[in-house]
């Protein structure tokens, strides 16, 4: 079997490509900057792009991880021609809760592959664990976090897990027809997340409250205005009502899903 696997570079897809390279699958890695892309000897990496797709990359492909971006139903269209019979998509949590840009981009495409026809697993994480890497720079130059929402209590998701539920996702029929809601393992406040991360490095990390207006002026340029607005209400969600940590990894990997800490360890030297 061959898989090709769509946003292969990223914080989800490299996973996904070693996932499957481990179940002995064949992979075939579409990037947009082939250079580089660092992947494991025998992975086929193709260049690619979502805006612009190929019609040759499915060539010869049974089953896609398709990353949502660029022309979702033209890359359908090329996929089923090509033979693929199973798509597994990268969708969001926020299909379920948001009515703006994000949540309708993620409609559209879990839409789209419905509508292909082919076999269908729709992915719909929360949180990453790696939105945390934000933090990073500030955490390493001052010990310190500087946001609003000091009580948003998330259950974030470890990347790792949301690759390996993929991959079963892909290879096993159990999942066929499902949408999969994933979150991590626990529910933590942002104060509880810095205090995770400082615990693993062996640093204390002070949360540092922020006015949200104060915040969002001093994002950076390209951050656009509707994304921070986004973030600052899906934080006071979460401040005024906690997510609730879901079994569906479990259920789907037969283990729990990793906890923070397990992700902080992952992701020390970042912090470091
Ligand atoms: N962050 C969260 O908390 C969260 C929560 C739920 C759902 N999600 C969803 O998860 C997805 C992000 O997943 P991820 O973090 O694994 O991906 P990612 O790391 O942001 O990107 C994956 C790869 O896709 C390619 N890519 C990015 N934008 C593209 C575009 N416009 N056209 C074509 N290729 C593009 C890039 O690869 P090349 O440069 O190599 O081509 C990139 O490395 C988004 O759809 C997001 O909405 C995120």
């Amino acid at each position: 079997m061959r898989v090709l696997v769509t946003g292969a570079t990223g914080t989800v897809g490299r996973h996904v490509v070693t996932g499957l390279v481990a179940a002995g699958v064949e992979v075939r890695a579409m990037t947009r900057r082939r250079a580089g892309a660092g992947f494991a000897d025998g992975v086929e990496v193709v260049g690619g792009d979502l805006g612009a797709p190929d019609p040759a990359v499915f060539a010869g492909v049974d089953r896609l991880y398709l990353f949502t971006a660029g022309k979702t139903a033209t890359v359908l269209d090329h996929a089923k021609r090509a033979g693929v019979s199973r798509v597994v998509l990268l969708s969001s949590a926020s299909v379920g809760f948001d009515d703006a840009q994000v949540g309708e981009s993620h409609r559209v495409a879990e839409e789209a592959v419905v509508d292909s026809g082919l076999e269908w697993t729709h992915l719909r994480p929360g949180m990453f664990a790696a939105n945390l890497l934000e933090w990073a720079d500030s955490i390493r130059a001052e010990g310190v976090v500087r946001e609003p929402h000091r009580a948003a209590a998330q259950t974030a998701i470890h990347e790792v897990d949301i690759a390996e539920v993929a991959v079963a996702a892909l290879l096993t029929d159990k999942h066929v027809g499902q949408a999969l809601a994933l979150t991590g393992s626990e529910v933590l406040t942002k104060v509880e997340q810095a205090e995770t991360i400082g615990a693993v490095i062996g640093k204390t990390v002070r949360f540092e409250e922020l006015a949200p207006e104060r915040w969002k002026a001093e994002l950076p340029a390209e951050v656009p205005g509707w994304v921070a607005d986004w973030l600052l209400g899906i934080w006071a969600g979460a401040a005024a009502v906690p997510e609730t940590p879901l079994p569906t990894v479990a259920d789907v990997l037969g283990r729990p899903p990793k906890t923070l800490r397990e992700w902080a360890t992952d992701h020390a030297a970042d912090f470091r």
